[in-house]
Protein backbone atom coordinates (compact mmCIF):
# COMPACT_ATOMS: atom_id res chain seq x y z
CA UNK A 1 0.00 0.00 0.00
CA UNK A 2 2.76 2.37 1.05
CA UNK A 3 4.40 1.46 -2.66
CA UNK A 4 1.68 2.76 -3.97
CA UNK A 5 1.30 5.98 -2.61
CA UNK A 6 4.64 6.58 -3.10
CA UNK A 7 4.24 5.77 -7.11
CA UNK A 8 1.60 6.99 -8.45
CA UNK A 9 0.48 11.04 -8.04
CA UNK A 10 -2.03 11.79 -5.64
CA UNK A 11 -2.69 15.84 -6.12
CA UNK A 12 -3.28 17.91 -9.15
CA UNK A 13 -2.71 21.39 -9.13
CA UNK A 14 -5.01 24.48 -11.00
CA UNK A 15 -3.01 27.12 -13.04
CA UNK A 16 -3.98 29.32 -15.22
CA UNK A 17 -3.61 33.56 -16.49
CA UNK A 18 -5.94 36.26 -14.93
CA UNK A 19 -8.18 36.49 -17.74
CA UNK A 20 -10.28 39.73 -18.99
CA UNK A 21 -13.29 38.84 -21.25
CA UNK A 22 -15.28 41.68 -23.34
CA UNK A 23 -15.53 43.36 -26.43
CA UNK A 24 -13.08 45.88 -26.78
CA UNK A 25 -11.42 44.92 -23.50
CA UNK A 26 -8.29 45.99 -25.86
CA UNK A 27 -8.27 49.51 -25.37
CA UNK A 28 -7.42 48.85 -21.52
CA UNK A 29 -4.39 48.08 -21.88
CA UNK A 30 -2.62 51.33 -20.96
CA UNK A 31 -4.06 51.57 -17.94
CA UNK A 32 -3.36 47.90 -17.43
CA UNK A 33 0.37 49.11 -17.73
CA UNK A 34 0.19 52.60 -15.76
CA UNK A 35 -1.41 50.64 -12.58
CA UNK A 36 1.16 47.77 -12.87
CA UNK A 37 3.78 50.54 -12.80
CA UNK A 38 5.24 49.96 -16.34
CA UNK A 39 6.49 52.79 -18.06
CA UNK A 40 8.89 50.91 -20.55
CA UNK A 41 7.22 48.09 -22.34
CA UNK A 42 8.45 45.87 -25.72
CA UNK A 43 5.45 44.99 -28.12
CA UNK A 44 5.58 41.78 -29.50
CA UNK A 45 3.61 40.85 -33.00
CA UNK A 46 3.84 39.63 -36.60
CA UNK A 47 4.25 41.89 -39.76
CA UNK A 48 0.85 40.98 -41.31
CA UNK A 49 -0.90 41.60 -38.07
CA UNK A 50 1.44 45.16 -37.78
CA UNK A 51 -0.97 47.45 -39.21
CA UNK A 52 -4.64 45.61 -38.53
CA UNK A 53 -6.87 46.79 -35.88
CA UNK A 54 -5.92 44.91 -32.67
CA UNK A 55 -2.76 46.00 -33.00
CA UNK A 56 -3.51 49.82 -33.81
CA UNK A 57 -6.07 49.83 -30.93
CA UNK A 58 -3.11 48.83 -28.79
CA UNK A 59 -0.62 51.30 -29.20
CA UNK A 60 -3.41 53.96 -29.26
CA UNK A 61 -4.30 53.18 -25.91
CA UNK A 62 -0.40 52.83 -24.97
CA UNK A 63 0.16 56.19 -26.05
CA UNK A 64 -2.92 57.63 -24.70
CA UNK A 65 -1.31 56.40 -21.39
CA UNK A 66 2.27 57.70 -21.98
CA UNK A 67 3.77 54.18 -21.92
CA UNK A 68 7.11 53.83 -23.79
CA UNK A 69 7.30 50.86 -25.78
CA UNK A 70 9.95 48.99 -28.90
CA UNK A 71 7.79 47.27 -31.57
CA UNK A 72 8.97 43.87 -32.57
CA UNK A 73 7.09 43.00 -35.66
CA UNK A 74 9.19 39.89 -37.08
CA UNK A 75 7.48 37.15 -35.09
CA UNK A 76 7.69 34.29 -37.74
CA UNK A 77 4.44 32.62 -38.39
CA UNK A 78 4.93 28.85 -36.33
CA UNK A 79 8.30 30.07 -34.73
CA UNK A 80 11.67 28.04 -35.46
CA UNK A 81 14.47 28.23 -32.71
CA UNK A 82 15.65 30.80 -34.85
CA UNK A 83 13.11 33.28 -35.34
CA UNK A 84 12.47 32.59 -31.73
CA UNK A 85 16.39 33.82 -30.62
CA UNK A 86 16.19 36.85 -32.74
CA UNK A 87 13.14 37.97 -30.73
CA UNK A 88 15.27 36.58 -27.28
CA UNK A 89 18.17 38.93 -28.58
CA UNK A 90 15.66 41.74 -29.48
CA UNK A 91 14.35 41.95 -25.75
CA UNK A 92 18.04 41.02 -24.43
CA UNK A 93 18.91 44.28 -25.92
CA UNK A 94 16.86 46.51 -24.47
CA UNK A 95 15.67 47.49 -21.00
CA UNK A 96 12.11 47.04 -20.61
CA UNK A 97 9.56 46.50 -17.63
CA UNK A 98 7.06 43.91 -19.53
CA UNK A 99 5.92 42.94 -22.67
CA UNK A 100 2.03 43.21 -24.13
CA UNK A 101 2.06 40.31 -27.46
CA UNK A 102 -0.83 41.12 -29.53
CA UNK A 103 -1.07 38.09 -31.97
CA UNK A 104 -1.93 34.69 -31.98
CA UNK A 105 -0.22 31.71 -30.60
CA UNK A 106 3.03 32.54 -32.64
CA UNK A 107 3.11 36.12 -31.26
CA UNK A 108 2.80 34.55 -27.84
CA UNK A 109 4.80 32.23 -27.84
CA UNK A 110 7.59 33.86 -29.35
CA UNK A 111 7.00 36.97 -26.34
CA UNK A 112 7.00 34.22 -24.00
CA UNK A 113 10.82 32.60 -24.88
CA UNK A 114 12.16 36.45 -25.52
CA UNK A 115 10.91 37.49 -22.33
CA UNK A 116 12.29 34.16 -20.35
CA UNK A 117 15.64 34.51 -21.62
CA UNK A 118 16.26 38.03 -21.54
CA UNK A 119 15.68 37.58 -17.58
CA UNK A 120 17.57 34.51 -17.00
CA UNK A 121 19.81 34.46 -20.23
CA UNK A 122 21.27 30.84 -20.98
CA UNK A 123 22.00 28.28 -23.34
CA UNK A 124 19.25 28.22 -25.84
CA UNK A 125 18.71 24.23 -25.02
CA UNK A 126 18.47 25.10 -21.50
CA UNK A 127 15.06 25.58 -20.86
CA UNK A 128 13.98 23.66 -23.98
CA UNK A 129 11.94 20.25 -22.88
CA UNK A 130 13.60 16.65 -22.58
CA UNK A 131 14.62 15.22 -24.18
CA UNK A 132 15.68 17.61 -27.31
CA UNK A 133 16.42 20.18 -24.66
CA UNK A 134 17.65 20.21 -20.94
CA UNK A 135 14.27 20.72 -19.57
CA UNK A 136 15.54 23.10 -16.61
CA UNK A 137 12.60 24.97 -14.62
CA UNK A 138 12.37 28.56 -15.33
CA UNK A 139 14.56 29.62 -11.96
CA UNK A 140 12.04 32.49 -10.83
CA UNK A 141 9.63 35.11 -11.87
CA UNK A 142 10.00 36.53 -15.20
CA UNK A 143 8.71 40.09 -15.98
CA UNK A 144 4.97 40.89 -16.43
CA UNK A 145 3.80 39.51 -20.14
CA UNK A 146 0.31 40.49 -21.34
CA UNK A 147 -1.60 38.63 -23.99
CA UNK A 148 -3.86 39.38 -26.45
CA UNK A 149 -5.46 37.00 -28.51
CA UNK A 150 -5.97 37.42 -32.32
CA UNK A 151 -7.25 33.71 -33.31
CA UNK A 152 -9.54 31.65 -31.45
CA UNK A 153 -7.35 29.67 -30.82
CA UNK A 154 -4.25 28.32 -28.81
CA UNK A 155 -5.34 29.53 -25.50
CA UNK A 156 -1.94 30.08 -25.31
CA UNK A 157 -3.16 33.47 -23.12
CA UNK A 158 -3.86 30.90 -20.55
CA UNK A 159 -0.66 28.52 -20.60
CA UNK A 160 3.22 28.46 -19.54
CA UNK A 161 3.70 26.87 -23.09
CA UNK A 162 5.66 28.19 -26.01
CA UNK A 163 6.31 25.94 -28.88
CA UNK A 164 8.51 26.14 -31.38
CA UNK A 165 9.63 24.38 -34.69
CA UNK A 166 13.66 22.91 -33.53
CA UNK A 167 15.32 23.05 -36.99
CA UNK A 168 18.15 20.66 -36.52
CA UNK A 169 15.55 17.96 -35.78
CA UNK A 170 12.97 19.28 -37.96
CA UNK A 171 9.59 18.45 -35.38
CA UNK A 172 8.49 21.06 -32.52
CA UNK A 173 9.29 20.80 -29.49
CA UNK A 174 8.68 24.00 -26.31
CA UNK A 175 9.04 25.20 -23.06
CA UNK A 176 6.88 24.60 -20.77
CA UNK A 177 7.04 26.24 -16.96
CA UNK A 178 4.21 27.81 -15.23
CA UNK A 179 6.29 30.62 -15.03
CA UNK A 180 5.53 31.49 -18.09
CA UNK A 181 1.88 32.11 -17.86
CA UNK A 182 1.01 35.39 -19.17
CA UNK A 183 0.30 38.08 -16.08
CA UNK A 184 -2.77 38.69 -17.87
CA UNK A 185 -5.03 37.38 -20.79
CA UNK A 186 -6.94 40.23 -22.73
CA UNK A 187 -9.98 38.10 -24.02
CA UNK A 188 -11.50 40.76 -26.73
CA UNK A 189 -13.55 39.44 -29.47
CA UNK A 190 -13.32 42.75 -31.10
CA UNK A 191 -9.87 41.15 -32.41
CA UNK A 192 -11.08 38.31 -34.55
CA UNK A 193 -12.98 40.10 -36.79
CA UNK A 194 -10.20 40.31 -39.55
CA UNK A 195 -9.46 36.76 -39.42
CA UNK A 196 -9.63 35.16 -42.60
CA UNK A 197 -12.22 32.16 -42.42
CA UNK A 198 -9.48 29.49 -42.90
CA UNK A 199 -7.46 30.75 -40.21
CA UNK A 200 -10.56 30.82 -37.83
CA UNK A 201 -11.14 27.29 -39.07
CA UNK A 202 -7.64 25.75 -38.25
CA UNK A 203 -7.33 27.56 -34.74
CA UNK A 204 -10.85 26.75 -34.52
CA UNK A 205 -9.81 23.08 -34.79
CA UNK A 206 -6.91 23.48 -32.42
CA UNK A 207 -9.58 24.27 -29.61
CA UNK A 208 -11.91 21.77 -30.41
CA UNK A 209 -8.11 18.69 -30.29
CA UNK A 210 -7.15 20.71 -27.26
CA UNK A 211 -10.26 20.00 -25.08
CA UNK A 212 -11.10 16.54 -26.54
CA UNK A 213 -7.39 15.50 -26.04
CA UNK A 214 -7.35 16.96 -22.20
CA UNK A 215 -10.36 15.57 -21.80
CA UNK A 216 -9.42 11.91 -22.64
CA UNK A 217 -6.03 12.10 -21.16
CA UNK A 218 -4.75 9.39 -18.97
CA UNK A 219 -6.06 10.30 -15.44
CA UNK A 220 -3.92 12.25 -12.92
CA UNK A 221 -3.64 9.35 -10.65
CA UNK A 222 -1.98 7.05 -12.97
CA UNK A 223 0.90 9.47 -13.34
CA UNK A 224 4.07 9.01 -11.25
CA UNK A 225 4.26 11.16 -8.32
CA UNK A 226 6.78 14.03 -8.45
CA UNK A 227 9.94 14.13 -5.75
CA UNK A 228 8.98 17.89 -5.27
CA UNK A 229 5.80 19.74 -5.64
CA UNK A 230 8.30 22.59 -8.31
CA UNK A 231 8.51 19.06 -10.49
CA UNK A 232 4.76 18.41 -10.76
CA UNK A 233 4.87 19.01 -14.96
CA UNK A 234 2.01 21.31 -16.23
CA UNK A 235 0.76 18.85 -18.19
CA UNK A 236 -0.51 16.43 -15.22
CA UNK A 237 -3.51 14.05 -16.98
CA UNK A 238 -7.26 14.48 -16.81
CA UNK A 239 -8.45 16.14 -14.03
CA UNK A 240 -12.18 16.73 -12.50
CA UNK A 241 -11.27 20.78 -12.52
CA UNK A 242 -9.67 20.66 -16.50
CA UNK A 243 -12.63 18.48 -17.25
CA UNK A 244 -15.56 21.22 -16.77
CA UNK A 245 -13.16 23.37 -19.11
CA UNK A 246 -12.49 20.67 -22.05
CA UNK A 247 -15.95 19.74 -21.83
CA UNK A 248 -17.83 23.59 -21.99
CA UNK A 249 -14.91 24.36 -24.35
CA UNK A 250 -16.52 21.41 -26.85
CA UNK A 251 -19.60 22.34 -26.30
CA UNK A 252 -19.38 26.19 -27.68
CA UNK A 253 -16.48 24.74 -30.52
CA UNK A 254 -19.30 22.56 -31.93
CA UNK A 255 -22.07 25.41 -31.57
CA UNK A 256 -20.22 27.74 -33.08
CA UNK A 257 -17.13 27.08 -35.06
CA UNK A 258 -19.23 26.37 -38.06
CA UNK A 259 -20.75 29.86 -38.18
CA UNK A 260 -17.21 31.62 -37.36
CA UNK A 261 -16.33 30.19 -40.20
CA UNK A 262 -18.95 30.99 -42.26
CA UNK A 263 -19.34 34.65 -41.26
CA UNK A 264 -16.71 36.87 -39.41
CA UNK A 265 -19.84 39.17 -38.80
CA UNK A 266 -21.35 36.67 -36.51
CA UNK A 267 -20.54 38.62 -33.06
CA UNK A 268 -21.91 35.55 -31.05
CA UNK A 269 -20.22 33.07 -33.01
CA UNK A 270 -16.74 35.25 -32.73
CA UNK A 271 -17.16 35.93 -29.07
CA UNK A 272 -17.99 32.15 -28.26
CA UNK A 273 -15.31 30.82 -30.34
CA UNK A 274 -12.70 32.87 -28.26
CA UNK A 275 -14.36 32.08 -25.32
CA UNK A 276 -14.08 28.36 -26.15
CA UNK A 277 -10.23 29.08 -26.73
CA UNK A 278 -9.25 30.29 -23.55
CA UNK A 279 -11.44 27.37 -21.69
CA UNK A 280 -10.00 24.67 -23.59
CA UNK A 281 -6.74 26.60 -22.62
CA UNK A 282 -7.36 26.14 -19.02
CA UNK A 283 -8.59 22.54 -19.95
CA UNK A 284 -5.50 21.48 -21.54
CA UNK A 285 -2.92 23.70 -19.74
CA UNK A 286 -3.22 22.00 -16.78
CA UNK A 287 -4.69 18.36 -18.11
CA UNK A 288 -2.22 18.17 -21.32
CA UNK A 289 -2.61 17.10 -24.70
CA UNK A 290 -2.02 13.61 -26.28
CA UNK A 291 -1.02 11.74 -29.63
CA UNK A 292 -2.82 14.12 -32.34
CA UNK A 293 -0.32 17.06 -31.25
CA UNK A 294 2.50 14.64 -30.59
CA UNK A 295 1.80 12.91 -34.02
CA UNK A 296 1.64 17.39 -35.37
CA UNK A 297 5.05 18.22 -34.68
CA UNK A 298 6.55 16.11 -37.19
CA UNK A 299 3.81 16.69 -39.63
CA UNK A 300 4.93 20.53 -39.08
CA UNK A 301 8.32 20.16 -38.70
CA UNK A 302 8.98 17.95 -41.82
CA UNK A 303 6.80 20.50 -44.27
CA UNK A 304 8.06 20.88 -47.27
CA UNK A 305 6.06 22.77 -50.03
CA UNK A 306 2.58 22.75 -48.57
CA UNK A 307 1.00 26.67 -48.50
CA UNK A 308 -2.29 27.11 -46.71
CA UNK A 309 -5.50 28.68 -48.43
CA UNK A 310 -6.02 32.26 -46.23
CA UNK A 311 -2.25 32.19 -44.92
CA UNK A 312 -1.35 33.71 -47.99
CA UNK A 313 0.96 36.94 -45.92
CA UNK A 314 2.92 34.36 -44.57
CA UNK A 315 6.22 33.98 -46.54
CA UNK A 316 7.00 30.37 -46.19
CA UNK A 317 5.97 26.67 -46.60
CA UNK A 318 4.10 25.47 -43.31
CA UNK A 319 1.14 23.50 -42.01
CA UNK A 320 -0.80 25.23 -39.94
CA UNK A 321 -0.80 24.31 -37.04
CA UNK A 322 -4.58 23.44 -36.57
CA UNK A 323 -4.25 21.27 -39.54
CA UNK A 324 -1.04 19.76 -38.73
CA UNK A 325 -3.26 18.58 -35.30
CA UNK A 326 -6.56 17.72 -36.81
CA UNK A 327 -5.41 15.41 -40.03
CA UNK A 328 -4.47 12.56 -37.24
CA UNK A 329 -7.35 13.27 -35.04
CA UNK A 330 -9.77 10.62 -36.09
CA UNK A 331 -7.02 8.00 -36.62
CA UNK A 332 -6.10 8.46 -33.09
CA UNK A 333 -9.71 8.75 -31.63
CA UNK A 334 -10.67 5.01 -32.96
CA UNK A 335 -6.77 3.81 -31.12
CA UNK A 336 -7.47 5.22 -27.85
CA UNK A 337 -11.30 5.04 -27.35
CA UNK A 338 -10.76 1.49 -26.15
CA UNK A 339 -8.48 3.07 -23.11
CA UNK A 340 -11.98 5.05 -22.19
CA UNK A 341 -14.72 4.53 -24.23
CA UNK A 342 -17.37 6.75 -22.08
CA UNK A 343 -15.45 9.73 -22.25
CA UNK A 344 -14.74 9.29 -25.90
CA UNK A 345 -18.58 9.12 -26.68
CA UNK A 346 -19.02 12.29 -23.93
CA UNK A 347 -17.01 13.86 -26.32
CA UNK A 348 -19.04 12.69 -29.66
CA UNK A 349 -22.46 13.87 -27.80
CA UNK A 350 -20.89 17.13 -26.81
CA UNK A 351 -19.83 17.29 -30.71
CA UNK A 352 -23.61 17.04 -31.72
CA UNK A 353 -23.35 12.92 -31.72
CA UNK A 354 -26.18 10.82 -31.08
CA UNK A 355 -24.96 8.38 -28.70
CA UNK A 356 -28.56 6.74 -27.91
CA UNK A 357 -27.79 2.86 -27.58
CA UNK A 358 -24.45 3.47 -28.68
CA UNK A 359 -22.15 0.44 -27.26
CA UNK A 360 -18.48 0.70 -25.94
CA UNK A 361 -16.78 -0.93 -28.87
CA UNK A 362 -18.53 1.48 -31.09
CA UNK A 363 -16.76 4.99 -29.13
CA UNK A 364 -14.28 5.25 -31.23
CA UNK A 365 -15.99 5.30 -34.84
CA UNK A 366 -18.36 7.70 -33.87
CA UNK A 367 -16.41 10.37 -32.53
CA UNK A 368 -13.79 10.03 -35.11
CA UNK A 369 -17.09 9.72 -37.85
CA UNK A 370 -18.45 12.94 -36.39
CA UNK A 371 -14.74 14.95 -36.88
CA UNK A 372 -14.67 13.77 -40.19
CA UNK A 373 -18.06 15.71 -41.08
CA UNK A 374 -16.34 18.68 -39.77
CA UNK A 375 -13.66 19.01 -41.14
CA UNK A 376 -15.52 18.21 -44.42
CA UNK A 377 -17.67 21.45 -43.85
CA UNK A 378 -14.56 23.47 -42.70
CA UNK A 379 -12.83 22.72 -46.14
CA UNK A 380 -10.17 20.90 -44.32
CA UNK A 381 -7.30 19.19 -46.89
CA UNK A 382 -8.33 15.52 -47.01
CA UNK A 383 -5.59 13.84 -44.98
CA UNK A 384 -2.00 14.37 -44.97
CA UNK A 385 -1.55 13.44 -48.47
CA UNK A 386 -2.69 16.45 -49.03
CA UNK A 387 -0.06 17.89 -47.63
CA UNK A 388 2.55 16.31 -49.76
CA UNK A 389 3.33 13.11 -47.52
CA UNK A 390 2.99 9.57 -48.54
CA UNK A 391 3.71 6.18 -47.35
CA UNK A 392 7.75 6.94 -47.56
CA UNK A 393 7.40 9.72 -45.17
CA UNK A 394 5.68 7.42 -42.37
CA UNK A 395 9.05 6.20 -40.53
CA UNK A 396 10.73 9.66 -40.41
CA UNK A 397 7.27 11.39 -39.00
CA UNK A 398 7.06 8.30 -36.53
CA UNK A 399 10.94 9.20 -35.87
CA UNK A 400 9.77 12.83 -35.02
CA UNK A 401 6.91 11.63 -32.74
CA UNK A 402 9.01 9.78 -30.16
CA UNK A 403 10.53 12.35 -28.64
CA UNK A 404 7.35 13.63 -27.80
CA UNK A 405 6.94 12.31 -24.31
CA UNK A 406 6.01 14.75 -22.78
CA UNK A 407 2.36 14.75 -24.53
CA UNK A 408 2.70 11.44 -26.10
CA UNK A 409 2.92 9.68 -22.59
CA UNK A 410 -0.41 11.41 -21.79
CA UNK A 411 -1.99 9.11 -24.39
CA UNK A 412 -4.84 6.89 -22.40
CA UNK A 413 -3.82 4.01 -24.73
CA UNK A 414 0.11 3.92 -25.02
CA UNK A 415 0.95 4.04 -29.06
CA UNK A 416 4.80 2.50 -29.56
CA UNK A 417 6.42 2.98 -32.96
CA UNK A 418 4.28 0.21 -34.93
CA UNK A 419 1.14 1.90 -33.47
CA UNK A 420 2.35 5.55 -34.45
CA UNK A 421 3.09 4.13 -38.39
CA UNK A 422 -0.35 2.81 -38.36
CA UNK A 423 -1.55 5.81 -36.98
CA UNK A 424 0.14 8.09 -40.02
CA UNK A 425 -0.94 5.35 -41.97
CA UNK A 426 -4.87 6.03 -42.07
CA UNK A 427 -4.25 9.48 -41.75
CA UNK A 428 -2.97 9.66 -44.71
CA UNK A 429 -6.69 10.34 -45.76
CA UNK A 430 -9.21 11.68 -43.74
CA UNK A 431 -12.74 11.12 -45.51
N1 LIG B 1 1.36 28.05 -26.14
C1 LIG B 1 0.40 27.19 -26.30
O1 LIG B 1 -0.19 26.75 -25.33
C2 LIG B 1 0.05 26.76 -27.69
C3 LIG B 1 -1.06 25.94 -27.90
C4 LIG B 1 -1.40 25.58 -29.19
C5 LIG B 1 -0.63 26.03 -30.25
N2 LIG B 1 0.46 26.81 -30.03
C6 LIG B 1 1.30 27.32 -31.15
O2 LIG B 1 0.70 28.50 -31.66
C7 LIG B 1 1.05 28.65 -33.05
C8 LIG B 1 -0.21 28.83 -33.88
O3 LIG B 1 -0.89 29.98 -33.46
P1 LIG B 1 -2.30 30.43 -34.09
O4 LIG B 1 -3.01 29.27 -34.63
O5 LIG B 1 -2.94 31.26 -33.04
O6 LIG B 1 -1.91 31.33 -35.34
P2 LIG B 1 -0.64 32.21 -35.70
O7 LIG B 1 -0.21 33.09 -34.59
O8 LIG B 1 0.40 31.28 -36.25
O9 LIG B 1 -1.25 33.11 -36.87
C9 LIG B 1 -1.70 32.49 -38.07
C10 LIG B 1 -1.92 33.53 -39.16
O10 LIG B 1 -3.09 34.28 -38.89
C11 LIG B 1 -2.82 35.66 -38.92
N3 LIG B 1 -3.70 36.33 -37.97
C12 LIG B 1 -3.74 36.11 -36.64
N4 LIG B 1 -4.71 36.84 -36.08
C13 LIG B 1 -5.29 37.55 -37.09
C14 LIG B 1 -6.35 38.48 -37.15
N5 LIG B 1 -7.06 38.82 -36.07
N6 LIG B 1 -6.65 39.02 -38.35
C15 LIG B 1 -5.99 38.65 -39.48
N7 LIG B 1 -4.98 37.76 -39.48
C16 LIG B 1 -4.65 37.22 -38.30
C17 LIG B 1 -1.35 35.79 -38.60
O11 LIG B 1 -0.80 36.98 -39.07
C18 LIG B 1 -0.81 34.55 -39.28
O12 LIG B 1 -0.59 34.83 -40.65
C19 LIG B 1 1.80 27.38 -33.42
O13 LIG B 1 3.18 27.60 -33.40
C20 LIG B 1 1.39 26.41 -32.34
O14 LIG B 1 2.32 25.36 -32.14
C21 LIG B 1 0.78 27.19 -28.78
Amino acid sequence: MMAHTMLHEYAFEMATSAIRFGSGATREVGADLVDLGLKKILVFTDPNLRHLPPVITTLTSLDANGIEYSIFNRVKVEPSDESMQEAIRFASSREYQGIVAVGGGSTIDTAKAANLYACYPADFLDYVNQPIGKGKPVPGPVKPLIAIPTTAGTGSETTGVAIFDYKPLRAKTGIAHRRLKPTLGIVDPENTRTLPPQVAAASGLDVLCHAIESFTAIPYLDRPRPDRPILRPSYQGSNPISDIWSSEALRLTAKYIRRAFADSGDDEARASMILASSYAGVGFGNAGVHLPHGMSYPVAGLVRSFRAPGYETVDHAMVPHGISVILNAPAVFRFTAQACPDRHLRAAELLGANITNAKAPDAGRILSDTLTLLMQDLRMPNGLKALGYGTEDIPALVEGTLPQHRVTKLSPRPANADDLAELFTQALTAF
